[in-house]
C-alpha cells in the first residue's frame, strides 16, 4: 500500500492535529515527518482538549503505532513532559510510540541559539517559537548534529559536550545573557524518557510495513507558506513541510506517496512576523479572532487573521499535488452577511494569479465577494443540511483550485467533521 500525506496548505494551525485523529481509525501507522515542538496540534474528543507538539495524534486511537520520523526533531524536555501528561490520562504509549533513531536532538543551547539570534534581528525577527527549531536543522544540515541513535553510544556525553562548546563560542557573538543550567534542567531526564522507547530504523520499518499492506498516514507540521523553500522566506520555518518533505522525513520514495490531503481554514491566520496579503486589522479580523479563538496552541500569541487567499492556496495545491482538500473552521464564519476570498494580486497596476517572489507592500489582494450563510452550521452532520451559501463558497473554492474538498469541518470536537460523498 502506498503512504498517504495530511499536511497543512496556509501558515499552519489549519486543524492537522484533529484531521489526523479523525482519520487515524482508516490507517495502522501515523508517522510525523517533519518539524518538532513548534507545532501544537489540538485534537477534542469527549469533552477534553489536548496539545501534542511532537507525538503524532494518532496516538489516541487502539491498535495503531505511532512513528516519530527522522525528519522531526525533538526536545528531549518537551517530549518527557508530553509523555508524563499523556500518561496522566491513561494512554499507553510504549507500546504505541517507536521514534527514529536519525531524528535530531534538540539541545538546551539549540534553545538559546534561537532567542540569541532572534532578539539581535531586533525588529526583522521571524517570531519564531523559540523552541531551537532552526540552530537545530542548522546543525543538521551543517552535520554538526546529534541524533537519537547517539543517545545510546557510549560517548554521548562528550559529543554533547563539544556541541555544547562550540555553541557557547558561537554565543559570544550575540550580547545576549542565559543561564546554561535553567534551560539544561531537565534534559538528562528526557534523555532516559527516550531510551525507554523503541528506537528504530524508522524508514525500514516503514517501507516494511507498506510492503505487507499496512496503511500509513504521514503527518505534517506547520504549512506550505513556512516551507524552508516555498514558504514567505525568511518569515518560515527550516523543515520542508510539503509533500517531498514526507519523503524526505520518512525515507518513502515519491512514487509511493497515494493521497495528498491537504488542510486549511475556510479564511487564513498566521502567527509570527512576516507577509500576509489579506490580513484583516479591522473589526472583521477581531471577529475571526475571537470566534475562532486564534491564540497559537505552542506559544498562546494571538494570531493574524484574514479572508482566504486562494491564490495562495492554489500555489500550496501544486506543490503539494493535492489530491483531496479538507476545510476547516467553516463555523467560525456562521455570522457574516459576506464573505472575501482573494483571487489574485494587483502589483503596480498589474494583476496576477501568482505568488511574486517577495510579497511587499505593493502586492494588494483582488478579492472576490461571495454571500455569508449567516446562520450557525455547528451542529449539522451531513452535507445534505448545508446552506445554499456554504455549497456556494464550497464550489468556488472548489471550480478555482480544480481538487474536491472531502470534508468540512464545523467545531473542534471529532464528531463536528462532515465527509462529502465526492
Ligand atoms: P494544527 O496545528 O494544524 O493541528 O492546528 P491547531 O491545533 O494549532 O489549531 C487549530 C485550532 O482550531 C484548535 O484550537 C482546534 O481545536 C480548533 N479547530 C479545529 N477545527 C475546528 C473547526 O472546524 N471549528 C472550530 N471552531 N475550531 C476548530
Ligand atoms: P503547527 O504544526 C503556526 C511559525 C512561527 C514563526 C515561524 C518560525 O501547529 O501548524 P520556528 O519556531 O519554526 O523557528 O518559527 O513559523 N510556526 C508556526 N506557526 N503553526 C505552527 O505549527 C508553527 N510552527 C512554527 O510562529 O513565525
Ligand atoms: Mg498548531
Amino acid at each position: 500500500m502506498n503512504t498517504d500525506v495530511l499536511l497543512g496548505l496556509q501558515w499552519g494551525d489549519e486543524g492537522k492535529g484533529k484531521i489526523v485523529d479523525v482519520l487515524t481509525p482508516n490507517y495502522q501507522i501515523i508517522a510525523r515527518f517533519q518539524g518538532g515542538p513548534n507545532a501544537g496540534h489540538t485534537l477534542e474528543f469527549s469533552g477534553k482538549k489536548y496539545v501534542l507538539h511532537t507525538i503524532p495524534s494518532g496516538i489516541f486511537r487502539e491498535n495503531v503505532i505511532n512513528v516519530i520520523g527522522n525528519g522531526v526533531v525533538i526536545d528531549p524536555i518537551i517530549f518527557k513532559k508530553e509523555i508524563d501528561k499523556l500518561s496522566e490520562s491513561g494512554v499507553e504509549l510504549i507500546s504505541k510510540l517507536k521514534i527514529s533513531k536519525k531524528a535530531h536532538l534538540i539541545l538546551p543551547s539549540h534553545r538559546i541559539l534561537d532567542a540569541a539570534s532572534e532578539a539581535a534581528k531586533g525588529k526583522s525577527k521571524i517570531g519564531s517559537t523559540l523552541k531551537g527549531i532552526g540552530p537545530t536543522y542548522m546543525d543538521k544540515t551543517g552535520r554538526n548534529g546529534l541524533r537519537v541513535g547517539d543517545i545510546l553510544s557510549a560517548n554521548f556525553m562528550e559529543k554533547y559536550k563539544t556541541l555544547v562548546d562550540k555553541h557557547k563560542h558561537m554565543l559570544k557573538q550575540f550580547d545576549f545573557e542565559y543561564n546554561f543550567a535553567e534551560f539544561e534542567a531537565g534534559f538528562f531526564e528526557g534523555i532516559e524518557c527516550l531510551k525507554k522507547f523503541d528506537l528504530i530504523e524508522s524508514e525500514y520499518y516503514l517501507n516494511h510495513a507498506m510492503v505487507n499492506g499496512k496503511s500509513i498516514l504521514a503527518e505534517g507540521a506547520q504549512g506550505t507558506l513556512l516551507d524552508i523553500d516555498f514558504g514567505s522566506y525568511p518569515f518560515v520555518t527550516s523543515s520542508n513541510t510539503i509533500t517531498a518533505g514526507a519523503s524526505t522525513g520518512l525515507g518513502i520514495a515519491p512514487n509511493r506517496i497515494g493521497e495528498v490531503f491537504g488542510i486549511f481554514k475556510a479564511y487564513c491566520t498566521r502567527v509570527g512576523s512576516g507577509p500576509f496579503p489579506t490580513e484583516l486589522f479591522d473589526e472583521t479580523g477581531e471577529t475571526l479572532r475571537s470566534v475562532g479563538k486564534e491564540f497559537g496552541s505552542t506559544t498562546g500569541r494571538a494570531r493574524r487573521c484574514g479572508w482566504l487567499d486562494l491564490a495562495a492556496l492554489k500555489y500550496s495545491v501544486m506543490i503539494n499535488g493535492v489530491t483531496k482538500l479538507i476545510m476547516m473552521k467553516a463555523d467560525v464564519m456562521n455570522n457574516f452577511e459576506t464573505i472575501k476570498v482573494a483571487v489574485g494580486y494587483s502589483i503596480n497596476a498589474e494583476v496576477t494569479d501568482m505568488l511574486p517572489f517577495e510579497l511587499t507592500e505593493e502586492v494588494v489582494p483582488v478579492y472576490k465577494e461571495l454571500k455569508g450563510w449567516n446562520t450557525d452550521i455547528t451542529g449539522l452532520k451531513s452535507e445534505t443540511e448545508f446552506p445554499v451559501e456554504l455549497n456556494e463558497y464550497i464550489s468556488y473554492i472548489e471550480d478555482y483550485l480544480g481538487v474536491p474538498i472531502w470534508i468540512v469541518s464545523v467545531g473542534p470536537d471529532r464528531e463536528a467533521t462532515i465527509l462529502r460523498n465526492l
